[in-house]
């Protein structure tokens, strides 16, 4: 056993993380062009070279400028191009306008990287607990943009004609016969929900609280391409009996048709980060918006998981494993295994594609937000957004857990975005 004090061997840990984080954003960019990662394909997308500035301003703002003793930033200019919405810290550049910035260069940002890296490590051993603390928050921040990056250049690349890459692969299809469907049944009565300390957790997944949960089954896999198309060929887009009345409005104001990413050439295809490649039958339905997965839902006979449903269920699984980003490099949601022996759980918990619940973002009972600037993360976005759980086949693999709160609006589909169904009993 290990003669070292806890506290040494977490922080050694942690500086583990913070140097496998930065150098997961870097070898995630390597395929990217100047012009790749400058282009901003639209206003809630951010140009790669910007993910990988503004993670670095994180750590040279609240860990460097204000725990490190002399400590001279790379650029001043820096702090107004890089800070994304912290009013705390002042004037920044305009969201939609980012893609404005030829300057810095891809090398220049990479070299700001750099900076703030050696930076980081030079003085890790001498940062107080205090900074430890925001640097944990910085690699997790920075893992959530490892996500962005990647649905954001996904994006950019979709709305190239020629369809390019980011990582070609050769077209392939699971083959996988679909999993059969079944009906999984939940926990009732009083349940305890959110974050119970012990470990990294941003500030909304707290405090621990109960909630009343009345008799409710999940789905024991998400909802497929393959029960997509049946939706399609309903007419589930031409029916708005099935849809939200914004969502209806959505539908025909966009003239919706289909997932995001679909083209139909004869059969069906979806883009991804592989390029165009067929419809794979069996595997998670994929970039689809709250409207869509509550009009599937409808459709189907049944309504999204609540965030306690679904949470109280994933509460006892590994939210480490699953199809998640890491050095083997998932990019598409996979099949369920269909192994399938009655009794089997939930499947695709974790991993694959985030699950739309029908809870809004909104705070738990005594949530106060952090303090200092990083209050602002989480507390002042909820809004008119929905709960999504569960992670992706883009999120770093160790980033989410059960109660784990991502948040978008309900029109917004460019993530990793699919459904698992519920329904009372
Ligand atoms: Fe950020």
């Amino acid at each position: 056993m290990s003669s070292q004090p806890i506290c040494a061997v977490r922080n050694a840990a942690l500086l583990d993380d913070f140097q496998q984080t930065r150098a997961l954003t870097f070898a995630l960019a390597a395929p990217l062009s100047d012009a790749d990662a400058t282009v901003q394909s639209m206003e809630d997308a951010s140009p790669s070279k910007w993910h990988m500035a503004h993670t670095s301003w994180f750590f040279e703002t609240f860990i460097l400028r204000d725990h490190v003793a002399g400590y001279q930033p790379f650029d001043e200019n820096f702090a107004f191009l890089f800070n994304s919405y912290y009013e705390a810290e002042g004037e920044r550049h305009d969201r939609c306008q980012r893609g404005m910035i030829t300057r810095p260069s891809l090398d220049e940002v990479r070299a700001y990287r750099a900076h703030v890296d050696s930076a980081i490590t030079a003085h890790f051993d001498a940062l107080p607990d205090d900074a430890l603390t925001l640097l944990e928050l910085g690699v997790h921040h920075e893992q959530q943009h490892q996500e962005l990056f990647q649905t954001d250049i996904l994006h950019l690349l979709s709305r190239n004609p020629l369809k390019p890459a980011l990582w070609p692969t050769p077209r392939r299809l699971h083959n996988a016969a679909t999993a059969p469907l079944r009906w999984i049944e939940g926990k009732s009565g009083i349940v305890d929900l959110g974050h119970d300390g012990g470990s990294f957790a941003y500030d909304c997944e707290g405090p621990r609280h109960q909630m009343l949960l009345t008799p409710h089954a999940l789905a024991s896999r998400c909802v497929t391409n393959g029960e997509w198309k049946e939706f399609l060929a309903a007419g589930g887009y031409d029916e708005p009996r099935h849809w939200l009345s914004d969502g209806w409005a959505w539908v025909q104001g966009n003239n919706i048709r289909a997932p995001l990413y679909w083209t139909q050439d004869g059969d069906w295809a979806q883009f991804g980060n592989d390029g165009m490649q067929p419809i794979d039958d069996a595997a998670p339905v994929c970039h689809v918006s709250l409207y869509e997965a509550d009009a599937f839902a409808s459709w189907a006979g049944a309504r999204l998981p609540t965030e306690p449903e679904w949470e109280s269920a994933a509460a006892a699984l590994d939210a480490h494993s699953g199809n998640q980003l890491d050095a083997a490099g998932a990019i598409r949601p996979a099949p369920a295994r269909t192994s399938a022996k009655a009794g089997d759980g939930l499947a695709q918990m974790f991993g694959d594609v985030w699950e739309w619940t029908g809870s809004a973002f909104r705070p738990y009972p005594g949530f106060k937000p952090a303090e200092g600037a990083v209050g602002e993360y989480n507390g002042k976005f909820m809004s008119g957004q929905f709960v999504l759980k569960g992670g992706s086949c883009a999120t770093p693999r160790g980033h989410v857990r059960a109660c784990y709160r991502n948040f978008f609006y309900p029109h917004q589909r460019w993530q990793y975005t699919g459904v698992r169904l519920a329904k009372d009993i």
